[in-house]
């Protein structure tokens, strides 16, 4: 029996050696490959800094807390939500499309971010000062017929439905309106003006599901009301009732469009981030967040630093970890860093109906 046994025993061995290396395949081949970001300045990491536009953060004093202090056209003093998103799903932050786009050796299978500040659900926000969002599904499109030229067809349609669509849209256009005139509110009550971004927003979404996105992330519309340059408009400095009220509308409305989604197609995924229930928290009870100023704008001139831009002559905040807001508009990398801890491992009313850690493990 002697050698017979030997040989039998290594190849148990060998055989239990071979299926514990099938099992980590099978964890790595789970894990996400990509992400793939669309929406605003909440997460552009230099698409703008390629446009003739108004609307740049690729100056000083942004990026000012940034690995090497440079200013890269994040609307931040540091690292964004896609950033962050990407930093705990261990990748690399995907990088903006514009630069990917000009090189001759665009690799698009390692993610691709397609935010643009200032771009919202209506490509009439903004327009001509971003790339809007239904021109930024635009250049998925050719980045979608790319991969599946390189990968195959199969191939890029596995690895798009294992990575993650992350989309920051809304604040934009809700903003516009809160600025608008009374005159055109009245001609379009704010329910009205949410409706049909909803609308809209259905539209794009099964664009991207029809082009291969299985795995959502939509982090929703913020207090928009309670930024810097809203608040400076009230004589109280209050946060804009208007507004907010608007983001929470529109947040469940997104959730309605994405559960209603999801019953037609089943393979597909979601979370939701309640952004405004989320920073509300911190406005309201700053000292449990680790806030101690949540009114006025790191960087910025006049009142709450909200007047003008943070540009090279505006000031600073010597603690931008105890600021919520980085400018009139924007958070702090501090604020991004915790919204984004929330959204990845915490837990409903904030995240739902799964959590990104949970959608990413799908
Ligand atoms: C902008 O949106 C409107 C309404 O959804 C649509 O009719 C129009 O074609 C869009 N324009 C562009 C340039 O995409
Ligand atoms: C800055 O703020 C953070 C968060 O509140 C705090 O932990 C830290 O001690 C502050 N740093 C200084 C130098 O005050």
């Amino acid at each position: 029996m002697g050698a017979n046994t030997v040989a039998s025993c290594s190849l148990a061995i060998v055989a239990f050696m071979a299926a514990s290396f099938l099992a980590t395949v099978a964890v790595v081949a789970a894990s996400v490959p990509a992400v793939y970001v669309f929406g605003d300045s909440l997460a552009d990491v230099g698409n703008n800094n390629h446009l003739l536009t108004l609307l740049k953060a690729d100056f000083s004093h942004n990026g000012m807390d940034y690995p090497g202090g440079k200013a890269t056209g994040r609307f931040s003093n540091g690292k964004n939500s896609a950033d962050f998103l990407a930093e705990k799903l261990g990748l690399a932050s995907s990088p903006p499309y514009l630069a990917l786009s000009s090189s001759s050796s665009a690799n698009y299978a390692n993610g691709v971010n397609f935010a643009s500040g200032g771009s919202g659900v209506s490509n009439a926000t903004n327009k001509d000062q971003c790339i809007t969002f239904d021109k930024q599904i635009q250049y998925y499109s050719v980045v979608y017929a790319s991969l599946a030229r390189s990968l195959g067809q199969d191939q890029a349609a596995s690895h798009l439905a294992r990575s993650i669509f992350a989309i920051t849209i809304g604040s934009n256009d809700i903003i516009h309106y809160a600025k608008s005139s009374a005159a055109a509110k009245l001609r379009n009550p704010s329910q009205q003006f949410v409706d049909s971004l909803i609308q809209s927003l259905k539209g794009q979404l099964q664009s991207l599901y029809n082009l291969g996105a299985r795995k959502v992330v939509f982090l929703g519309v913020g207090p928009v009301g309670c930024t810097p340059s809203l608040r400076e408009l009230s004589s109280t400095k209050d946060c804009g009732a208007e507004a907010n009220a608007m983001a929470v509308q529109y947040n469940k409305a997104a959730e309605a469009v994405l559960s209603g989604m999801s019953a037609q197609h089943p393979d597909l995924h979601y979370a939701l981030f309640d952004s405004s229930a989320a920073l509300l928290r911190y406005i309201d009870q700053p000292a449990a967040y680790g806030f101690a100023e949540v009114k006025a704008a790191c960087c910025g001139l006049g009142d709450l630093h909200a007047k003008i831009a943070c540009t090279p002559i505006s000031h600073y905040c010597s603690n931008r970890s105890d600021h919520v807001f980085w400018d009139f508009y924007h958070p702090t990398e501090a604020t991004a860093q915790k919204l984004s801890s929330t959204a990845f491992d915490g837990s409903p009313p904030f995240i739902f109906p799964i959590n990104i850690r949970q959608l990413s493990e799908i």
